[in-house]
Parts: C-alpha cells; sequence; structure tokens
C-alpha cells in the first residue's frame, strides 16, 4: 500500500494494510522508496513522539539525520542502522541530511516497528546506532546476509533486542538457494526488495510480503532471478495491543496517558 508520511513522504507500506494487520511482535513495516528526488525535492517526519514500541530504520541509500527530545542526534548513511527504543517516550524529527536534500539523490530505506511487551513499555528510552561497517555480513557461495538482529550463518548481531528477534538482509543470486534456522515459537515474514524467488512453493516479487507458517524449525527460499530480501522473525508477545498513532500500548487508559504526558511536555521536546 502506498501511503505519505510526515511532509508528504511517500512510502510503500508492507503492514499494517487491510490483508494483514499487524505480524505479533511487529506493528509496522516501511519502504521509503526507492525513488531518486530533484534537489529540494524530499522532505522529511518533523518532531513528533514515540511510546511503548521500537523503530528500526535501516538505509540502503541516501541519507538521514535524527534529532530527539533527549539530546540525541546522529547521521545515518547507506547500510546503517538505528535500533531506537522508545520505551516511555522520545520526541524525534527523521529528515533527509540537509546537503543531500539540498543536492537530491536516490532515496532507500526501511522503517520496522518492533512492539515491546508489558514490562518494558515504559523503560528508559536507549538507542543503538550501528554503522554499515560494524553490521556483520556472513556469505557463501551464492548467498550473503547482513545480520542486523539474530544469528545467520554462523555470524551474530551485534544489536541487542529486548525479545528474541531475526532481522536479516539477505541476498541471493539468480538460482541460489538459502534456508534459516528458525524456533518454531517465532513468526517469521519475509520482504522481497528486489527480485523474484520461491517461498516453500510459492512465488513472490518485488515489494510482496510472505508470511510464513508456524510449522517446522527453519525457512527457505529459492531465487528466480537475483533477490534481495528482508527475512524477519520474532516471538510473538500474546498481550492486547492498543495502538493509536505514535503510541502503542496494552489499554486504552494507556493510550490517553501516553497523549496527556505528551501534550503536558513529559516526553520532553527537541531544543535547537
Ligand atoms: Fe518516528
Amino acid at each position: 500500500m502506498e501511503t505519505l508520511e510526515g511532509e508528504g513522504v511517500l512510502v510503500h507500506r508492507a503492514f499494517p494494510t487491510g490483508a494483514l494487520r499487524e505480524l505479533d511482535p511487529f506493528l509496522l513495516l516501511d519502504e521509503m522508496g526507492p525513488r531518486d528526488f530533484a534537489p529540494g525535492e524530499l522532505h522529511g517526519i518533523p518532531d513528533h513522539p514515540h511510546r511503548g514500541f521500537e523503530t528500526v530504520t535501516y538505509l540502503l541509500e541516501g541519507s538521514f539525520e535524527h534529532r530527539d527530545s533527549r539530546g540525541h542526534a546522529g547521521r545515518l548513511g547507506p547500510g546503517d542502522v538505528q535500533w531506537m527504543t522508545a520505551g516511555a517516550g522520545v520526541v524525534h524529527s527523521e529528515m533527509p541530511a540537509k546537503d543531500f536534500a539540498q543536492a537530491g539523490g536516490k532515496l532507500h530505506g526501511f522503517q520496522l516497528w518492533v512492539n515491546l511487551p508489558r514490562r518494558d513499555k515504559m523503560m528508559q528510552p536507549r538507542y543503538q546506532e550501528v554503522p554499515s561497517s560494524m553490521i556483520p555480513v556472513a556469505q557463501n557461495d551464492s548467498v550473503e546476509v547482513r545480520v542486523i538482529a539474530g544469528e545467520s550463518l554462523g555470524a551474530k548481531a551485534v544489536i541487542d533486542t529486548r525479545t528474541p528477534i531475526m532481522y536479516l538482509h539477505v541476498t541471493l543470486k539468480q538460482g541460489a538457494k538459502f534456508e534459516q534456522a528458525v524456533p518454531s515459537d517465532h513468526n517469521v515474514f519475509a520482504y522481497v526488495v528486489e527480485g523474484q524467488g520461491a517461498f516453500g512453493g510459492k512465488e513472490a516479487g518485488r515489494g510482496q510480503v510472505v508470511v510464513f507458517g508456524r510449522d517446522g524449525d527453519s525457512v527457505s527460499m529459492a531465487a528466480n532471478t537475483a533477490m534481495d530480501v528482508l527475512l524477519i522473525g520474532g516471538v510473538p508477545l500474546n498481550e492486547p495491543v492498543a495502538r493509536y498513532g505514535p503510541f502503542v500500548m496494552n489499554a486504552p487508559e494507556e493510550i490517553q496517558q501516553a497523549i496527556e504526558d505528551y501534550r503536558a511536555g513529559r516526553m520532553g521536546a527537541i531544543k535547537n
């Protein structure tokens, strides 16, 4: 589904959609681009709050800057990951880097929302910013895996997660096959970034989401063309989800509280 975020940022939303509301513990996956922007054309998502979950930004092309109410600021470039645990609440902005926005260029990236269990919803916010060079890469003859979270082909992620999460960027040559071990208590899905292939007998291509069944202890894919896939999984929380815009809690009263806390400035503000 195509949708607009912030100041008119066009994103391809893998979910939630009418067909797929959520995939516990995952709440949302957006793909920004891939698209070429003219100088001055690209906008961002100005100051907004989050509470109760994590936002994971993974950039493939372009450059983004973020600032937040806790005085944190940083810049993301190709291959970099920001794993932000909003916990009790932050106000942040996600904007294209000024020089990149002015010059124009290609933007391509992803944002995944990972729900937090009840016990962690009000934790201190936490950032894990990992440059591309620090993301472990595993490979064999025909497959390369960037291990953002979890473990694959013997490589272990450097990012720490609150509940067990797997986040792999798998690049397959044409004709390659890949099998990934996955505990049977995980919900697992694949998002096809590029190319076309078979997933347990079903075909999928660019922009499509594949939701795997819960039986068995591995998932597999075979590339009909060169193929790029995000393979993402986690243990479902099985807790009630109360969701309102940038707040994701367990009960409607907690959403009301989040709105009040934000309006009263208790999540802070970005200082210029
Ligand atoms: Fe955000």
